[in-house]
Formats: structure tokens, sequence, C-alpha cells
């Protein structure tokens, strides 16, 4: 019978297969890191805005409380954001000149809201409402960070299902007493029907 291979073949295939191998092994390890990595859940990283606030001027600096912009956030499930006449109360006087407010009154005359990134927004199928979270004591930075030293806004935590889990967990215990004192029936927290419909 005619050789079809080469003497060696068998050698340096076994040789690819190894090399094969390695690089899965490698693929698979840095998909593992990369997926619990900061940089999967976009820590750190700011969203474009249409004007280039700053949370340490005006949180920080000037010392606004976070509900004069987010009035929400103790009574629904959003915190909120401000209008432009918000901005505009302050800043017909001060800063008017800035083309970059430009946008505030774009959104004065067409009567939309100013068209803010969101780097927290949670997918579709998760549900959220601030206000229980606020009524249990929670502090804005426990899921923000320090937002008032932020020039510009990003994800502090990474509001994944096991951050939300931990606490949940922790704090199911206080919650059913409390609820059972008022004698309230509560699924508890750590269902999914608590956070997913
Ligand atoms: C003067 C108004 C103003 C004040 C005061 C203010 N914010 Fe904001 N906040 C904004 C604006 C405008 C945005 C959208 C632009 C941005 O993300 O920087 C924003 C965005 C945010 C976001 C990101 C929302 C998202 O969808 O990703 C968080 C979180 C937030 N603010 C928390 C706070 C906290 C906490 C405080 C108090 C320490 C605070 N803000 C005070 C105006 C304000
Ligand atoms: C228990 C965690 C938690 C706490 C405490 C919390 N937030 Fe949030 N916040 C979130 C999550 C999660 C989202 C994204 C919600 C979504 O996409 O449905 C969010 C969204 C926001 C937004 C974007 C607008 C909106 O509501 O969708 C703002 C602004 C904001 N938070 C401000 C605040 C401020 C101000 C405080 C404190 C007074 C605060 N948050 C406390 C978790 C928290
Ligand atoms: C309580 C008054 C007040 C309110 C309300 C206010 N600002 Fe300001 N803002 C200031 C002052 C004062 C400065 C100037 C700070 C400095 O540079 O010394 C400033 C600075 C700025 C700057 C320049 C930032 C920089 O990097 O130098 C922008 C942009 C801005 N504000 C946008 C906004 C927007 C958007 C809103 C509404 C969400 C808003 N401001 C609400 C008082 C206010
Ligand atoms: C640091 C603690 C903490 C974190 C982090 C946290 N929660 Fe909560 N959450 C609570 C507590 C405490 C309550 C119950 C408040 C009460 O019983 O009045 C609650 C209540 C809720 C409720 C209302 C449940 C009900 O039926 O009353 C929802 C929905 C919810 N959380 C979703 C989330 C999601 C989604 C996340 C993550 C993005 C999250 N939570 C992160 C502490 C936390
Ligand atoms: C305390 C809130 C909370 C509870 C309770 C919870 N989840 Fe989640 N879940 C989340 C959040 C937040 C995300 C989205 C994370 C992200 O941004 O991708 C998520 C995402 C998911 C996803 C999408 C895939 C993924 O990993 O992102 C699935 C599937 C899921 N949850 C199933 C469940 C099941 C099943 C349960 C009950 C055993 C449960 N969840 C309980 C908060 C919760």
């Amino acid at each position: 019978m005619t050789q079809l291979f080469p003497p060696g073949t068998d050698a340096r295939l076994r040789g690819l297969a190894l090399v094969g191998a390695a690089v899965l092994v490698l693929a698979g390890t840095f998909a593992f890191a990369w997926a619990r990595s900061d940089g999967a859940w976009r820590l750190g990283v700011p969203a474009p805005q249409p004007i280039p606030f700053s949370h340490a001027i005006h949180a920080g600096g000037l010392g606004l409380d976070c509900r004069f912009c987010h009035a929400g956030v103790e009574r629904g499930a959003e915190a909120g954001m401000p209008t432009a006449e918000t901005c505009l109360g302050c800043h017909a006087q001060v800063w008017n000149v800035s083309a970059q407010l430009q946008p505030l009154h774009t959104a004065l005359a067409l009567d939309v809201p100013v068209a803010w990134a969101s780097v927290h927004r949670l997918p579709g199928h998760v549900r959220f409402a601030h206000a229980p979270h606020l009524g249990a004591g929670l502090d804005c930075a426990t899921c923000h960070g320090a937002v008032a030293s932020m020039p510009r806004t990003v994800k502090a935590e990474t509001l994944s299902m096991g951050f939300c889990l931990d606490c949940h967990r922790e704090a199911q215990p206080a919650r059913a007493a409390r609820h059972a004192h008022q004698g309230i029936p509560m699924p508890p927290l750590a269902d999914c029907s608590t956070c997913h419909r």
C-alpha cells in the first residue's frame, strides 16, 4: 500500500492537537475571567451625555441634595431626572452663555426631556423600585458609589443578580419579623418573583 502521509505526520498531528487544547483552555479561562471582571459590567465607564454634567460640582461643590434633582426616589420606582427648568433655574444666571447648555433650551422649546444616557439601566426582565430600599434605610452610595465626587457619572457596583441577592438574603430575617408583626404576608426577598416578572 502506498504511503499517503509522510513519516512524522503522526507526531505533528499530536503536537497540533496539544496546541489546540491549550488554546481552548486559555480561551475558556479568559472568557471566565472576563465575565467576572469589572469591564464586563462596565464599571467606571462614563456614557456619552448631551451635556457634560458634573455631580462633583453640583452635589459635591454646591452641596445640592440628591432629591433636588431626583425627586421621585423616596416615593416611586424611578428616581427620575431633573427637568430643563430645574437646571435653568440657576443657569439662566450662571453660565448662561455656554453652548454646552444648548440641549436645555432645545428640550424646553420642543417640550421633551433632555436625553440623558443611563449607566445603570437593568435588563427589562428585572423589577426594581427605589422606594422600598430607601424605606429600609439604605443610602444611595450602597448601590451607586460616591456619586457626589464624580465629575462624570459612572457605575460603581455591578448591580448583578449576585449583588442584589447577597443583600436580599441578609435582609430577609428582619423583613420577615417586621411583616409578621404587621400581619402582611410577603414572599421571601430572595424569591425569583421578587425581582423577575
Ligand atoms: C443638579 C441636579 C442633580 C443633583 C443635585 C444630583 N444629580 Fe444625579 N444626575 C443628574 C443628571 C443631569 C444626571 C444625568 C447625567 C449623568 O449621568 O451625569 C444624573 C444621573 C445620576 C445617576 C445615573 C443614572 C443612570 O441612569 O445611570 C445617578 C445614580 C445619580 N444621578 C445619583 C445622584 C446622587 C446619589 C446624588 C446626590 C449625591 C445626585 N445624583 C445629585 C442631576 C443631578
Ligand atoms: C438598592 C440599590 C439602590 C439604592 C439604595 C439606590 N439606587 Fe438608584 N438605582 C438602582 C438601580 C438598580 C437602578 C436602575 C433601575 C432600573 O433600570 O430599573 C437605579 C437607577 C437610578 C437612577 C436613574 C433613573 C431611574 O430611577 O431609573 C437615578 C437617578 C438613581 N438611581 C438615583 C438614586 C439616588 C439619588 C439614590 C439615593 C437617594 C438611589 N438611587 C438609591 C439602585 C439603587
Ligand atoms: C443651584 C444652582 C445650579 C443648578 C440647579 C444647576 N447648576 Fe450647573 N452649575 C452651577 C454653578 C454655580 C456652576 C459653576 C461651577 C464653577 O465652575 O465654578 C455650574 C456649572 C455647570 C456646568 C459647567 C461644568 C464644568 O465642567 O465646568 C454645566 C455643564 C452645568 N452646570 C450643567 C447643569 C445642568 C445640566 C443642570 C441641571 C441638571 C445644572 N447645571 C443645574 C449651578 C447650578
Ligand atoms: C443593600 C441591600 C439591598 C440591595 C443591594 C438590594 N436590595 Fe432590594 N430590597 C432590600 C430590602 C431590605 C428590601 C425590603 C424592604 C421592605 O421590606 O420594606 C428590598 C426590596 C426589594 C423589592 C421589593 C420587594 C417587595 O415585594 O417588597 C424589589 C423588587 C427589590 N428589592 C429588587 C432589588 C434588585 C433588583 C436589586 C439589585 C439591582 C436589589 N433589590 C438590591 C435590600 C436590598
Ligand atoms: C434580588 C433580586 C433578584 C432575585 C431574587 C433573582 N434575580 Fe435573577 N436577576 C437579577 C438581576 C438584577 C439580573 C440582571 C443582571 C444583569 O444586569 O445582567 C438577573 C438576571 C437573571 C437571569 C438572566 C441571566 C443572567 O445571568 O443575567 C436569569 C435567567 C435569572 N436572573 C433567573 C433568576 C431565578 C431563576 C431566580 C430565583 C432563583 C432569580 N433570578 C432571582 C435579580 C434577581
